[in-house]
């Protein structure tokens, strides 16, 4: 089953009852927006078999266990909720490569810094976007992501924000992040691009300057998610613009 949040209808999203009290009524498996499958070309391609994985807000979703089951080396998955936790724990005790901790993703200072190559998002920075004090949180997770990330690391966020929703968070000049768009449909959409002028979802969108849609890229299916592949870089200048978190954001 997929589930999405793009209506943003409740701020209970960045509290951990809030999804405990969720995963008690619903202990079985469920992936946000898009199962393995259909992401498996982007991660494949952006994200080695033997880089260490942190999985932020995993949920109870299949996507780490079928990471694995595609030759993924260790993956590190972390939530709020300590019921999604142990269940997972306790799911998938057989399997080593996969390890669970409880831990907010706005503070994850357990770890040192560069102890990742990459980091993979599915629905957790939207679900502290659709919180109180969203700009604050998703400044504070974005930081913790990119302290952890070693140089070259990918962060990959699956969501349905847009450039609009979604760029001004994640170009501060502090992440020094290469920004890569993709887009995808929604599951049972997939035989249609979701931009019109592109044959295939493996290329990237072209950006404007500011990291904003050029008017020229037509969005055929606006019920599609965004796949924007973050690059932690050395510090050398990034392709666009970066933007510091300003009060207004605050
Ligand atoms: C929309 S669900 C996505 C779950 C999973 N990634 C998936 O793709 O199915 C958001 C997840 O983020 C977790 N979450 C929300 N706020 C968090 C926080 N501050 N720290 C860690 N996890 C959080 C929730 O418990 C929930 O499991």
């Amino acid at each position: 089953m997929l589930r999405d949040v793009s209506s943003c209808n409740t701020y209970n999203y960045g509290d951990a009852w809030y999804w405990d009290a969720r995963y008690i009524q619903e202990s079985g498996s469920f992936d946000w927006y898009q199962r393995y499958s259909a992401l498996r070309p982007f991660v494949r391609k952006f994200i080695p078999t033997s880089s260490r994985v942190l999985m932020v807000g995993c949920g109870n979703a299949v996507m780490s266990e079928e990471m694995v089951k595609d030759g993924y080396e260790e993956i590190m998955n972390v939530d709020i909720s300590s019921v999604a936790i142990d269940m997972m724990k306790r799911k998938h005790a057989h399997i080593p490569q996969l390890k669970y901790m409880e831990m907010d993703v706005k503070d994850m200072s357990f770890f040192p810094d560069d102890s990742f190559g990459s980091v993979i998002d599915k629905g957790t920075l939207d679900s502290l976007m659709c919180a109180t004090d969203a700009p604050m949180s998703a400044s504070r997770m974005l930081g913790e992501i990119s302290r952890l990330l070693m140089p070259g690391g990918i962060y990959m966020l699956i969501t349905y924000g847009d450039p609009n929703a979604r760029m001004s968070h994640l170009m501060r000049s502090v992440y020094n992040w290469k920004i890569e768009l993709y887009i995808i449909s929604k599951p049972g959409f997939e035989g249609k691009s979701a931009v019109a002028s592109l044959k295939t979802c493996l290329e990237p969108i072209p950006l404007s300057e500011n990291g904003m849609l050029p008017p020229d890229v037509v969005l055929e299916d606006p019920d599609c998610h965004f796949i924007y592949v973050c690059r932690k870089t050395n510090g050398e200048p990034t392709s666009i613009a970066a933007h510091p978190l300003t009060g207004d954001m605050l």
